[in-house]
């Protein structure tokens, strides 16, 4: 269908198709019929947030009438804490989303460049792509190496010019799962000329458990122009709140907070994250439930003869060895949402996010009877 503003647009948005979320499960009863869904497809927390977040939210929700303290004074407090880092290099986000949004708003216009790997997280591409800048794509690592369809920071490096501004790197990525050891990427970053800023998101890191695996939040010190990227959507099981957040030297935060929205993060959210920050027993139980299944899931993929990528996040990208839509579909009808990754160049694969025992189960079950049939 035509637009007939089309014109009017600005140039990035022209061409722009929006973000394919996951599907919701209303949204599936609806269409469908189908109750009882299990929705293994945006990559959450399967346990939602703690007690003692759920408490903290009601408590904020006394304060609704009340704007939120726009520069979420103590979030950023509590966030400096962890981090080790002055308050000042913390810029929040309505989601992590917004801050790579924010990166791209600030930093990008036309004729400047951005680098990211193929496969790679699409919301870069949908950032990048509204600004009017230049996409370099760069080639991943093929199907049969140690990382799977991974970011292959040597394509990367060689796409990067002088009209490079940003080089988004997901470690670990999603949909692939896959991740870059510490001295690999350092020496990646330490390589960037001054001109190109390095956006290391780090949205799964609650739930890496690999040797080498680096916290680049540690190393904002010492290269100013890297930003690191984080969420309260994923381990802290947030993502219904909106609640992210970049870790920067100080100027890039300056500018960052610049052009943010000054009431970006609502008072909820904002109380939410320090409540959750907290509540280290409940992440250590989130990591702990997701790597045990995962590992299940994984092996029961195998026995049903699909392939699995190896994977550190809340999530496996699962290789079917033909087209997936009908696979994607055929679980649908079994009331089992997850998700086709075919608009990241990967048809013949679907990510199915990490649930909870009961919940795997019935994936497991609908798999088997999907590629029976
Ligand atoms: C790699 C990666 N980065 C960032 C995000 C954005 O998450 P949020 O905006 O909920 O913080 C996601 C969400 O799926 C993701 O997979």
């Amino acid at each position: 269908m035509t637009n007939r503003f089309l014109d009017l647009a600005a140039p990035g948005l022209r061409g722009l198709r929006p973000y394919q979320p996951g599907k919701p499960i209303a949204e599936l009863e609806r269409e469908y019929g189908v109750t009882d869904i299990v929705k293994l497809a945006s990559n959450e927390n399967p346990l939602g947030p703690s007690a003692r977040v759920l408490a903290a939210i009601a408590e904020a929700a006394a304060d609704l009438p009340r704007y939120p303290d726009a520069n979420g004074f103590e979030l950023k407090q509590a966030l400096a804490a962890r981090h080790g880092v002055p308050a000042e290099c913390v810029t929040l986000g309505n989601g992590s989303n917004d801050v790579l949004a924010l990166l791209a708003e600030g930093f990008l216009q036309p004729g400047a460049e951005a680098v990211y790997s193929r496969h790679a997280f699409a919301v870069y591409s949908l950032v990048v792509q509204a600004t009017g800048a230049t996409h370099r794509v760069a080639a991943a690592h093929p199907a049969n190496h140690a990382q799977p369809y991974g970011h292959d920071l040597d394509a990367m490096a060689a796409l990067v010019g002088p009209a490079t501004r940003l080089v988004f790197i997901a470690n670990p990525n999603n949909p692939t799962g896959t991740w870059l050891d510490g001295e690999r990427l350092s020496a990646f970053i330490r390589a960037l000329p001054e001109h190109v800023i390095a956006v290391v998101d780090e949205a799964y890191f609650e739930y890496v458990n690999a040797p080498e695996y680096p916290d680049a939040s540690q190393w904002v010190a010492r290269f100013p122009n890297l930003v690191v990227t984080r969420t309260f959507s994923k381990a802290y099981g947030l993502a219904g709140l909106r609640i992210g957040y970049a870790l920067s030297g100080g100027d890039i935060a300056d500018l960052l907070n610049r052009i943010r929205q000054p009431f970006n993060t609502s008072s909820i959210a904002q109380a939410a994250a320090v409540a959750a920050l907290q509540d280290v027993d409940h992440v250590a139980r989130s990591v702990e439930l997701n790597t045990t299944e995962m590992e299940r899931v994984a092996r029961a993929c195998e026995r049903l003869g699909l392939g699995v990528v190896p994977s550190v996040g809340n999530f496996l990208l699962v290789d079917m060895h033909r087209p997936a839509a009908p696979f994607f579909e055929a679980l649908l009808q079994a009331g089992v949402i997850v998700r086709p990754v075919a608009n990241y160049e990967l048809p013949n694969h679907l990510r199915i996010s990490i649930g909870t025992e009961k919940e795997n189960g019935r994936l497991i079950t609908a798999l088997a009877g999907v590629i029976d049939a």
